[in-house]
């Protein structure tokens, strides 16, 4: 039987998901991308899952969009697949992801990578969107959430001439959270998804929502958005337990009530 193209397991509360096409660097196939939006909207749909890890292999978290396919494909069929409408699916998940980043993470890659909320990247991971060496330009988002991650003159550096960051470089410009040694990368993701996983999940769903406003509106609307979900937390069982256990000298024990 062939092997899962994703695979999918538990660590507690956090859900981890694996793409697994090793041979082709995870190239995100019309395949792969279903099972991934099938497997994250179950997690998301579990109450009891509270973080999700997204992860690839060592050699790559993802080379992009399968080159086959962008090849044989039409612009008709392309648009026709709903390839929009997967990313679009990506984008609506509550539960967070943190994105655990090994080698090559270049393309629709890096651009699943931004989607995510956060990214951990082992030392030798290398972010790029090489589009422009194809005669094509990033298609799924990387003009803009890379953009806005490290700033104009940097994505007009990686855009136009395909150049790759180093994690190193991707940290100090911003597109990433947090860089671990070569071996720590997985761990230390389900680490930090762990910690969020820990957290009242009203309070986090409601500061994800706030956070993603803030590239989508105005500074007012958004601060307006963040106070009326302020207390909407506070109105939540679990600010009351969470102020109680501080007061209590104790660790509070979330519900998501
Ligand atoms: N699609 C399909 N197959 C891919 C792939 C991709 N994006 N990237 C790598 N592969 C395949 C290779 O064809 C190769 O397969 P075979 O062994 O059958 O020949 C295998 O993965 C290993 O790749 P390499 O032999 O090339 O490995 P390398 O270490 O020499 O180079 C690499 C690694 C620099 C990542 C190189 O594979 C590469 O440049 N890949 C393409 C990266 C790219 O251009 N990505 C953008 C795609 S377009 C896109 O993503 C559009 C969008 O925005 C939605």
């Amino acid at each position: 039987m062939a092997d899962p193209i994703v695979l999918v397991e538990r660590d507690g509360r956090v859900g981890v998901v694996t793409m697994n096409r090793p041979k082709q660097l995870n190239a995100l196939s019309g395949e792969l991308m279903d099972a991934l939006v099938a497997t994250l909207r179950e997690f998301d749909s579990d109450p009891d899952t509270r973080a999700i890890v997204l992860g690839g292999g060592e050699r790559a978290f993802a080379a992009g969009a399968d080159i086959g396919e962008l090849s044989a494909g039409t612009p008709v069929t392309l648009y026709e697949s709903g390839h929009l409408e997967r990313w679009e699916a990506i984008r609506a998940v509550r539960t967070p992801i943190v994105a655990a980043v090994s080698g090559f993470c270049l393309g629709g890659g890096c651009e699943l990578a931004m989607l995510c909320d956060l990214i951990v990247a082992s030392e030798t991971a290398k972010f790029g969107q090489p589009e422009i060496n194809l005669g094509v330009l990033p298609g799924a988002g990387g003009t803009q959430r890379l953009t806005r991650a490290v700033g104009k003159a940097v994505a007009m550096d990686m855009i136009l001439t395909g150049r790759m960051l180093s994690a190193r470089e991707a940290l100090a410009h911003g597109l990433v959270a947090r860089v671990v040694a070569r071996e720590a990368w997985l761990a230390e993701a389900k680490r930090v998804a762990g910690e969020i996983a820990a957290k009242g999940p009203v309070a986090v769903h409601l500061a994800k929502e706030a956070i993603d406003a803030a590239f989508e509106v105005p500074l007012s609307a958004g601060v307006e958005l963040e106070r009326k979900s302020f207390f909407l937390a506070r109105a939540s069982e679990d600010a009351d337990e969470g102020l109680k256990a501080f007061l209590e000298k104790r660790k509070p024990d979330f519900t998501g009530r």
